[in-house]
């Protein structure tokens, strides 16, 4: 977030970007990727435009399609120079106009140039911490298409698809190549029951959520009924359990732990098949922590609390003074105040941290160094094929 400087800074002679209207159009060659998977290509003036479909190195003709504060967006009219590593994208979906769907972004693109990409970025992120050392090469999944294994659909009574990435907009999709066997029959299945007034959205509304997951039915879907998290890809999720299990066999399991962000308890089973005599399970959704503690797992007390607003301080509290491994999967929000945790937990000489968002990740790994802890391993993995996103898992270590 940009802060406002405390003194007016003396204005720097620019040239003034006065044909920059939506419309005008300006060549360039795309620079970096952003951390959301579009090219950054510099305007000839200065601005920096963000372009999707485009990859490291193309050169081309942009035409302007918006502009934010000192940003701006643009879209692809021709490519002068393509990656050869450009493939032809295998779904009639794919695409950047308002009507295509948003979901796989970099479907144009060599799986191994993709998660080249991906190595690069992490590395380039960990660079400021001096970490790069604890890096290991990105795991790719073994599925590049047919991996998710849930999906939440958009409709709005009449139409059933995912949300468009150039526009918003719900992009119709008759099939979808990263949904799973058992998704994709679903999605025919709910096609099947178009059109529907029960899937149109209430007033204000641009449409209705219906989640999909393979262990339902079409006929089990419900309407805007949020299911409990679980990670999308499941090749993946066995490989993360077996990387975690691996760390925590090497720590003795009448260590107290705490595990945050715990959802129904992925990595909490994990725990509990490593014999841990001690957890405490941690979510905001009150259907994933009563699903915990249905299956009452040994030594597990599972705690509904909202970690933002602080809901249950004093278990909290309590728990934090005993803890010494803490575990942690957060959204992409990460844990802001991860120093104010580690500063409550003086025992604590373990986290294994597990990321969907690399920036707020680094910022969490800053505030654990600070605290005396040392990150001794990165291990990047491919969760989502065909997108940007990058999951990391870490292990910090303290000496007491
Ligand atoms: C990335 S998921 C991880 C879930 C679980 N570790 C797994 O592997 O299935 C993040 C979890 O954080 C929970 N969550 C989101 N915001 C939260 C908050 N402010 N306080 C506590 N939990 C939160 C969500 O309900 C979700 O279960």
């Amino acid at each position: 977030m940009f802060k406002r400087p405390l003194r007016a800074r003396p204005k720097r002679a620019s040239k003034p970007d006065t044909g920059l209207q939506p419309g005008h159009r300006f060549e360039g060659e795309v620079r970096d990727l952003s951390s959301d998977g579009q090219g950054v290509v510099a305007h000839p003036e200065g601005r920096v435009f963000f372009v999707p479909g485009v990859w490291l190195g193309e050169r081309g003709l942009f035409e302007v399609t918006g502009l934010k504060g000192r940003m701006g967006f643009a879209r692809v009219i021709s490519l002068s120079e393509k990656s050869v590593l450009r493939r032809a994208p295998p779904c009639p979906h794919h695409g950047f106009t308002s009507d295509s769907c948003g979901g796989c972004p970099w479907l144009f693109m060599d799986y191994r140039e993709q998660l080249r990409n991906k190595e690069q970025h992490v590395q380039r992120m960990l660079q400021p911490l001096n970490a790069t050392l604890a890096l290991s090469p990105i795991w790719a999944s073994p599925e590049e298409l047919g991996y998710r294994n849930r999906a939440q659909l958009k409709s709005d009574g009449k139409r059933l698809g995912f949300v468009a990435g150039s526009s918003r907009d719900l992009a119709e999709v008759s099939d979808c190549l990263v949904l799973n066997t058992k998704n994709r029959q679903t999605l025919t299945d709910l096609r099947a029951r178009l059109p529907n007034p029960a899937w149109k959205p209430g007033r204000s509304k641009q449409w209705t959520s219906l989640d999909i997951d393979d262990d339902i039915d079409a006929a089990q879907v419900s309407v805007n009924e949020r299911r409990p998290f679980r990670q999308g890809n499941s090749a993946q999720n066995q490989r993360m359990r077996e990387w975690v299990r691996a760390k925590v066999l090497q720590i003795p399991t009448s260590s107290p732990v705490l595990e945050l962000f715990a959802g129904s308890g992925n990595f909490t089973e994990v725990l509990v098949g490593a014999a841990y005599e001690s957890i405490c399970a941690v979510d905001s959704f009150g259907p994933a922590i009563e699903d915990l503690q249905a299956r009452s797992l040994p030594g597990v007390t599972g705690l509904c609390s909202n970690l933002d607003r602080d809901d249950s301080a004093a278990e909290l509290e309590a728990q934090l003074s005993r803890a010494k491994l803490l575990l942690l999967d957060p959204p992409r929000e990460g844990l802001k105040n991860i120093g104010d945790y580690l500063h409550r937990a003086p025992h604590l000489n373990t986290i294994i941290y597990i990321s969907c968002n690399l920036a707020t990740l680094c910022r969490d790994l800053q505030a654990a160094m600070e605290h005396k802890f040392e990150l001794q391993e990165v291990q990047p993995l491919d969760l989502f094929p065909q997108t940007p996103h990058i999951e990391a898992l870490t292990v910090l270590k303290r000496s007491i």
